[in-house]
């Protein structure tokens, strides 16, 4: 595995494989890997005979008084992930790479609408920050495939949509998400837990397969069932942000003849800001 920070190099490199017809698949992480990003290296591998990861913990995508002093950096145990699973190139640029004018002066990509509600509402600028590092990596890469994962829901949508306006050549793929045995999320962020936090977390999936459930069996009252499960989170321990009945496709206002929804929750706990989803088809 070749470790890179310069551009030119990646460049390079890249160039080599494309005169010899190889495909690049990219996975951007923000490193703290777990088995849900190793996941989607498998699934890149499916796809191209070069894969390619980005470690960058991007600030323009946390906001003021969020968690980006303390985001988990653990690199050299992420290599030794990487090295194991066969990964062609880790790409782990500086800020100054990324951001060659300086984070304040960069071209900032906006992808409005579907970045205006659910986590974008609770997190203004965050998709912002995200489509500005994506687009900048999807350029400096210029992969055939890159992989995301379904865990963030929104921003695999928002992700797919700056890349259908915008024309960009890579095909956006998505893998399920990784949970622990009792249902928990993966998450970087489940580092900020407590033990007694710990037990409580899986409570979030529990919620949205609840409502799963009930949609399943023709409930079609999604605000009652919103409004319950905020109420059972909150009885949990959790400070619900949103419980959320969507149209998968796009995130739109559902109605009974919506066959693929989607349910979606973010909630405090302790000191994380959990999120989680679940696609539900009719
Ligand atoms: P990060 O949180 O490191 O996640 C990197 C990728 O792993 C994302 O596509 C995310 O959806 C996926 N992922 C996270 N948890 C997962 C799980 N439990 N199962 C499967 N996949 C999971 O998301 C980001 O970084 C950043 O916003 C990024 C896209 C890299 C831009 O900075």
């Amino acid at each position: 595995m070749e470790i890179i920070e310069d551009r030119d190099e990646l460049r390079e490199i890249l160039n080599v494989w494309r005169r010899a017809g190889e495909h690049v698949a990219l996975v951007p992480t923000m490193g703290n890997l777990h088995e849900g990003h190793l996941s989607l290296l498998a699934l890149a591998r499916e796809h191209a005979e070069r894969v390619v990861v980005t470690v960058f913990v991007n600030p323009t995508q946390f906001g003021e008084g969020e968690d980006f002093d303390k985001y988990p950096r653990t690199l050299e145990r992420d290599k030794i992930h990487l090295k194991r699973a066969n990964v062609d190139i880790l790409f782990v640029p500086a800020v100054e790479t990324i951001y060659p004018f300086g984070t304040n002066a960069a071209t900032s990509v906006t992808v409005p609408v579907l970045t205006e509600e659910l986590c974008g509402l609770q997190r203004p600028g965050h998709f912002d920050g995200v489509t500005s590092v994506v687009s900048r990596l999807l350029s400096m890469v210029q992969p055939d495939v890159a992989v995301f994962g379904q865990k963030d829901y929104q921003q695999q949508l928002v992700i797919r949509r700056m890349v259908a306006d915008m024309h960009l050549p890579t095909e956006i793929i998505c893998g399920p998400t990784l949970r622990d045995e009792d249902g928990l999320a993966l998450s970087s962020r489940n580092q900020y837990l407590s033990e007694e936090e710990l037990k409580v977390a899986p409570q979030l999936y529990l919620a949205l397969q609840d409502i799963g459930k009930e949609l399943q069996s023709g409930n079609d009252d999604y605000a009652a069932l919103e409004q319950q499960a905020t109420k059972t989170l909150e009885k949990s321990g959790f400070k619900p942000e949103y419980v959320s009945i969507r149209r998968a496709e796009n995130l739109g206002e559902p109605d009974r003849e919506t066959d693929k929804l989607v349910v979606l929750a973010a909630a405090q706990l302790g000191n994380a800001r959990l999120i989680d989803n679940i696609v539900v088809e009719n």
